[in-house]
């Protein structure tokens, strides 16, 4: 839906969980809208910080030096209470009273319900740009931050190998995701893990996998054995590490990667995709666009309404899962 075309003040925040290329997509949106005559304002704390007026007018070089940088310069949050309308209201009523109409939203399917909430109860025009590691959004091939995610997984997968091996020993390494597989499909197909268990294939036997885990030993003469566990399943831990155990008579140890997955400098995929939504989000709002989030399909940028957008699941990418389980163990 087109709101007003001539507003010229633009706001962008940040919002759930942080995730790398945010700084290279803020920094994309700010010095495009510039160029294209925009006065710009950060929102510090995402929407928790657009309801207590958290809000600062950014300079060209607010966001010199950021576009290798992980985490947000804007910083980020859960905001619980932004599911009531009044809140949303008082939410834009800090932008507008500032004279802004334009804000850009970066986060994951959390925050952009929030992006449908202020387009359809307030006069903001609001876009959304996917920024999580996850990679759990359904209308889009690729968030922001998820090839830096993989890549630190992938990181993780060669030096936890060479410790595993110098002790015989198993490893089950946790991977995030929240209920998304994608993020442990990718690394093990990247890394080499030999198992890979997600949320999407479950269930699965840990019975079984200790019997083929035991014969990768005895037949096929492997000398480590990574399993990349998806957070989604990570209650079949402890019946991983007992039937494996039991089964090879190895020891088997087990890391939650964690928090380390959402740091770190992103990777020239993130810094690229980050400005190249961003392009578009400015481009949208330019056009006085609202409601839309952007997203990459075959290589290329689109946009669709957010309601379009919320709807789409995520497909699970069977082929790929089914390779992964062919090729390492
Ligand atoms: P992400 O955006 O990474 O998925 P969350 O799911 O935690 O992270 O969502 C981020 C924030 O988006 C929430 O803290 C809340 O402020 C907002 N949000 C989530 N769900 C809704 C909703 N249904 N309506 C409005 N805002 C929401
Ligand atoms: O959505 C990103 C993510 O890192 C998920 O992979 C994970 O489940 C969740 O956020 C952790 O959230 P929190 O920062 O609230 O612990």
């Amino acid at each position: 839906m087109a709101k007003n075309l001539t507003n010229k003040k633009l706001a962008i925040l940040t919002s759930g969980g942080d995730a790398s290329g945010m700084n290279a997509a803020i920094r994309t949106a700010l010095r495009f809208a510039m160029a294209n005559g925009y006065e710009v304002y950060g929102v510090m704390h995402g929407y928790q910080g657009l309801v207590n007026d958290e809000i600062f007018k950014m300079e060209y070089k607010s966001v010199s030096n950021t576009v290798h940088t992980g985490g947000t310069i804007l910083r980020t949050s859960r905001c619980p209470e932004f599911k009531e309308v009044e809140v949303h209201t008082k939410a834009a009523k800090n932008l507008l009273d500032k004279g802004i109409e334009n804000l850009i939203v970066i986060g994951g399917d959390g925050s952009f319900h929030g992006v449908e909430a202020l387009h359809e109860h307030t006069e903001l025009n609001v876009i959304g740009v996917p920024g999580t590691i996850d990679n759990d959004m359904g209308y889009t091939d690729s968030t922001i931050g998820f090839d830096t995610a993989c890549n630190t997984v992938i990181d993780a997968i060669l030096k936890l190998r060479d410790t595993i091996t110098s002790h015989d020993r198993i490893m089950i390494l946790e991977v995030m995701g929240r209920d998304s597989g994608n993020i442990a499909i990718n690394s093990a197909v990247a890394g080499g893990a030999e198992y890979v268990i997600v949320p999407e294939a479950n269930p699965v036997d840990p019975v079984e996998i200790a019997k083929s885990v035991k014969k990768g030993y005895d037949v096929k003469g492997k000398t480590s054995t990574i399993i990349l566990l998806a957070e989604g399943v990570n209650y079949l831990k402890d019946d991983l590490i007992k039937e494996i155990s039991e089964a090879t008579g190895r020891r088997v140890n087990h890391m939650a990667l964690g928090y380390m997955q959402r740091g770190g400098n992103p990777t020239m995929a993130d810094r690229v995709l980050a400005a190249r939504m961003s392009q578009r989000a400015v481009e949208l709002i330019m056009c006085g666009q609202s409601g839309r989030v952007v997203g990459i399909r075959g290589g290329d940028i689109y946009d669709l309404a957010v309601l379009e957008a919320l709807k789409i699941p995520k497909e699970f990418d069977e082929k790929l899962y089914d390779l992964a389980k062919v090729i390492s163990k």
